[in-house]
Order: structure tokens, then C-alpha cells, then sequence
């Protein structure tokens, strides 16, 4: 067979169950805006006081790598940092880049970038009122919460990879089983310290009340990973997550992922999710069993106490 060119984007058609994004007019078909946009001042006024509150609440909280990244891309200067700086300083630590765009952007799009080491970072900031929540990534998310892992070699080397495993999921028709391992790893994943668990998903690391809720609530789960396992496991996009799953490190996150034949798993699985996001198996090797008492008393949508 052969290779993949990885550095062609890789075909998408209709035949591929994806969700229709509507492109922006004038982007190329990388999605890619030409600049970074120009942040006002209530808008670096946002970035700051994000920046503050996340650096105090997950002190103790995110893991060492995290803290590493941020002071090497300098990102405690204030305000949004301006990604022509931080690009020097990543692409000379793993070679990888940051590329802005205006929204989510599509699944093949998004593979095509991830496995020549660029990642797509949200243009737009959140307004004021939105400092809690918001739907599409914007450049808090993406900035503060992927791109300091991205100096790490071993995380680096996953993200890549993951891009690449792109290519198979398209060709299996299962995209959504391979964001389902985005989402329980790069999203929202946990990693053993030798202080305790700590944070490395980018959807904790920017959330003040996920950071304190993925470690120290009572009611998720939480669980050692298993690709195959994750890989069948429905996930919330909208609320706090009723299960983590917890790695011992990058290198075993890696290579859990890359020793795994997906082949295996695409040609096993069924078109929708095996176990719901509360699940616990027989096979799981369970740090904490959750009460799920947030989730059972309507979560976000009825003001449940995030317990
Ligand atoms: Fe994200």
C-alpha cells in the first residue's frame, strides 16, 4: 500500500458522517485566517483576568509540564500573547506552530493540520459576560489550555500522531470514535504525579470550575486509560465530565495510542457508542468510583451543586 502523504489534507466526503461547518468567505480550504487578529484593550483585560484566576486555582492542581510550557512561551507577560513570538520559541522547542482560525473547524481540516505540527487556535477572545463558558473554542481555550503541552516532546509526538490517526478514521467512517479519545485525553485528561493526579486536558486547565470538580468532586469517575475502552465511551460536551481518564505519563499516553491498531477497533465497533460517559467496567482499573450525584441532579441545567 502506499504511504500517506500526510502533508496533502486528507480527503473528506459526503459519504463521511461529519457536522457541516459553514466556511467563513475568503478562507482557503486550511480554513487558516491570513494574521493574527488585533486584540483591543478590554479584550487583553479579558485574557488577564483569565490568565490570573486559572494561575491561581490550578496551582497544585495542573501538572508540572503545564507550568514548564507557560514560562517558556513567556505567556505570564500579560495580555493575549502575540503568536509571531511564541511560534519562535515553539517551533525551536518541537518544531510545532500555532495557525489562527475564525471557529471550529472540520474534523479533516483539523487532522491535516495536528500531523504537520500546527495547531489551529481560536482568533476571537470571549466577551466578558462569557468568562465562564462558551461553546467554540476561542483563544483562551486554545492558548492557555494546548499550547504550553505542546513544548513537552512526548506530548507533542502524541498530538501529531493523533493527526495522523485521522486519516483512518475517515476511512472507516468513524470520526467519532477517535474524538472520543480527543476528548477523554487531550480535552479532559488527568496524569499520576508523584505528588498525586494533576491536570493536562486543555478543556480542565482553562474551566475554573472543572480544574476543582476533575480532581477533588465526588461524583465522576475516575480511571485508567484504555484506548480501545475510550474509544467506545460516549462524552458530554456540555457539562462537567462524569468520568477522566487518568494516564502515568506522555511517553505511555504515546505509546498506548501508536501500539494500538485502530484497524482492530473501527472494524469492532458499532456506529454509536458502546458505554455511556458514567460507566464503569469489570476491565476498568478505577482510582475513584463517582457517586454521579452532580449528573443525577441535572447538571449545569439545574443549577446542581458541581459536588
Ligand atoms: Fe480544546
Amino acid at each position: 500500500m502506499k504511504p500517506i502523504d500526510y502533508t496533502v489534507m486528507p480527503c473528506s466526503s459526503s459519504d463521511v458522517f461529519a457536522a457541516k461547518l459553514q466556511k467563513p468567505a475568503g478562507l482557503g480550504d486550511d480554513w487558516l485566517e491570513p494574521t493574527q487578529r488585533h486584540y483591543n484593550v478590554e479584550e487583553h483585560r479579558v485574557w488577564d483576568h483569565l490568565y490570573k484566576r486559572q494561575m491561581d486555582i490550578l496551582k497544585g492542581r495542573a501538572c508540572d509540564q503545564f507550568f514548564s510550557g507557560l514560562k517558556q512561551l513567556d505567556f505570564d507577560a500579560g495580555g493575549v500573547p502575540d503568536f509571531n513570538k511564541s511560534n519562535e520559541i515553539l517551533k525551536s522547542i518541537t518544531g510545532w506552530t500555532i495557525v489562527p482560525v475564525p471557529m471550529l473547524i472540520p474534523d479533516h481540516v483539523f487532522f491535516y493540520h495536528l500531523a504537520n505540527r500546527r495547531f489551529p487556535t481560536g482568533n476571537f477572545i470571549r466577551k466578558p459576560d462569557q468568562l465562564d463558558y462558551i461553546e467554540e473554542p476561542d483563544v483562551f481555550h486554545d492558548a492557555f489550555g494546548h499550547v504550553p503541552l505542546l513544548t513537552d516532546p512526548a506530548f507533542a509526538h502524541y498530538m501529531e500522531a493523533y493527526g495522523k490517526a485521522g486519516w483512518k478514521a475517515i476511512q472507516y467512517n468513524h470520526l467519532k470514535a477517535l474524538s472520543a479519545l480527543y476528548w477523554y485525553t487531550v480535552e479532559f485528561g488527568l496524569i499520576n504525579s508523584e505528588a498525586g493526579l494533576r491536570i493536562y486536558g486543555a478543556g480542565i486547565l482553562s474551566s475554573a470550575e472543572e480544574s476543582v470538580f476533575a480532581l477533588e468532586a465526588k461524583s465522576p469517575n475516575r480511571i485508567h486509560l484504555n484506548v480501545d475502552r475510550v474509544m467506545r465511551t460516549d462524552y458530554k460536551i456540555d457539562d462537567l465530565q462524569q468520568s477522566y481518564f487518568v494516564i502515568d505519563s506522555f511517553e505511555e499516553l504515546f505509546k498506548l495510542t501508536e501500539e494500538r491498531p485502530f484497524d482492530n477497533i473501527y472494524q469492532n465497533i458499532g456506529a454509536s457508542f458502546q458505554y455511556a460517559p458514567s460507566a464503569t467496567l469489570d476491565t476498568d482499573h478505577i482510582y475513584t468510583r463517582g457517586t454521579q450525584e452532580y449528573a443525577l441532579r441535572g447538571g449545569h441545567a439545574s443549577d446542581a451543586n458541581p459536588v
